[in-house]
């Protein structure tokens, strides 16, 4: 049967104004009898009403499903096992309300950077639950995390100890710190998202760290509680996380035989992997973390050592499937040779992944949901850069200028990765909470842009 498209036009009084958007904008399909909606629904919430109210490109994430997956990973990690807690990684996406999500949730977070602690601290989220990362901590971080009381650091040198130490003895207080360790396996993902292979910018070789742990034992600020390794990002299985814990584990034994040291705490990261495509295949997230803690229990129960507390920093996971970006149609080209380019509103500022990592997304013609594929295109973003091509090669309805694409799996490394190259705003974000939207962080204006310029 041929679907016939019916239009709707109305005298809704314009005061209401979801009313009005929901039947201005209705485009519905009779299609076998059956009255379909063509637009596509986010967590209960037509985005082309979205598109109407707050512009594009947006950032729309779900505040249930974020909620979702933060309890999962509770779940299966520190409500199944003991002495075991998970910590958001902030740098995957980092809002007020993101943070309201986490206090509300007893998540702890991980923060790399003054900015990420700024906001933890504007918020009042506990700090006894921060752990404060990064490579090359400056002496303004350092000062900003023992100045808020963070619960730990984790120390990528020797000589970042001894700064934090020097640091903590100034201000008349001893603090936690772990010691990052570079297990030397490789992670299988790209290589600029891998970080536990030898030679890495992060942590220090198994060897380096026993003279870390020396180290720790001759100072009087700093109370060394144990290990942290991250082997990298978008992981498919636990292969990589078991390895690599297999490293720790040998070193924890060491260091409890021949020092004497009792490893407390076991930091193992987060890179747990998300489906963005049909080609990715993540194991499922109890499986993998059940993995993980199977063999740290197995190990320290064979080798009659104390099981230390265990850590996991799961980011991507909890967000990335919780987010959609949403551009609108610019101009559409067919050229000779076959190539058609749809280009959208955003790109590289508001999701330079693709142009970093090759990332791959999928997506949808929004306001043509229903409609079946015709044509294969490639979603290219409006920056003068070869390389800013959201999605190569994907099959839509016929788009025109105009319409509205839904780029899925966006909630990770999106928002929080954004920038204004090409002078380009950074787009608002839409919280969607029991099928309601709200604005959750406003589109950067241009006066906020430039408020630095003198
Ligand atoms: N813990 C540490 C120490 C990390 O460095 C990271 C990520 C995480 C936890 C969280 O990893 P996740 O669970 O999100 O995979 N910008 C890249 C990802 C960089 C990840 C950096 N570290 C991307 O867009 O794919």
């Amino acid at each position: 049967m041929g679907a016939a498209m019916v239009k709707f036009f109305t005298l809704q009084a314009p005061n209401d104004k979801s009313a009005f958007l929901r039947i201005f904008l209705g485009s519905y399909f009779i299609s076998d009898g059956v009255i379909r909606m063509s637009n596509f629904r986010f967590h209960g919430v037509d985005v082309t009403e979205l598109a109407r109210e707050y512009g594009t490109p947006l950032y729309v994430m779900s505040e249930d499903e974020i909620s979702r997956r933060a309890r999962e990973v509770k779940r299966c990690f520190d409500e199944r096992y003991e002495r075991c807690s998970a910590f958001f990684a902030s740098k995957s996406f980092l809002t007020k309300d993101m943070l309201r999500i986490l206090i509300r949730e007893g998540m702890g977070l991980d923060v790399v950077s003054e900015g990420e602690l700024f906001l933890a601290r504007e918020m009042n989220f506990p700090p006894e639950k921060i752990a404060f990362h990064g490579n090359s901590k400056t002496e303004g971080e350092i000062a900003a995390g023992l100045g808020y009381g963070v619960g730990k650091f984790v120390c990528d040198s020797m000589d970042e100890i001894a700064l934090i130490d020097r640091m903590a003895g100034e201000r008349g207080v001893c603090t936690n710190v772990l010691i990052r360790v570079t297990p030397g396996v490789d992670a299988h993902t790209h290589r600029y998202i891998s970080t536990g292979e030898a030679g890495s910018k992060f942590g220090l070789p198994p060897e380096t760290a026993k003279d870390a742990v020396s180290f720790c034992g001759t100072l009087a600020n700093v109370s060394l509680k144990g290990f942290h390794f991250h082997v990298g990002s978008q992981l498919m299985d636990n292969s990589a996380h078991l390895e690599a814990i297999g490293v720790l584990l040998d070193l924890i034994k060491w260091l409890y035989g021949e020092r004497g040291f009792e490893t407390r705490i076991l930091d193992m990261g987060g890179g747990f992997g998300v489906r963005y495509t049909k080609k990715d295949n993540p194991q499922g997230i109890s499986d993998f973390i059940g993995g993980m803690v199977g063999k740290v229990e197995n190990f320290c129960r064979a080798n009659g050592i104390a099981r230390p507390s265990l850590v996991v920093e799961p980011g991507r996971w909890i967000v990335s499937d919780a987010g959609i970006t949403l551009y609108t149609v610019g101009s559409v080209k067919r050229l000779p040779g076959g190539a058609t380019y749809v280009g959208v509103d955003g790109g590289y500022p508001d999701n330079p992944r693709p142009a970093l990592y090759g990332a791959e997304y999928e997506a949808v013609l929004a306001n043509k949901a229903d409609l079946p594929p015709v044509e294969t295109v490639s979603i290219a973003g409006k920056c003068c850069e070869s390389g800013d091509i959201l999605i190569h090669g994907i099959e839509l309805p016929e788009a025109r200028r105009g319409d509205l694409i839904a780029v899925l799996g966006t909630g990770a490394y999106n928002h929080s990765m954004s920038n204004n190259y090409n002078k380009n705003p950074v787009p608002a974000v839409v919280m969607i909470k029991d099928g309601t939207p709200r604005l959750s962080v406003r589109r950067q204006t241009y006066e906020e842009m430039f408020s630095g310029n003198i």
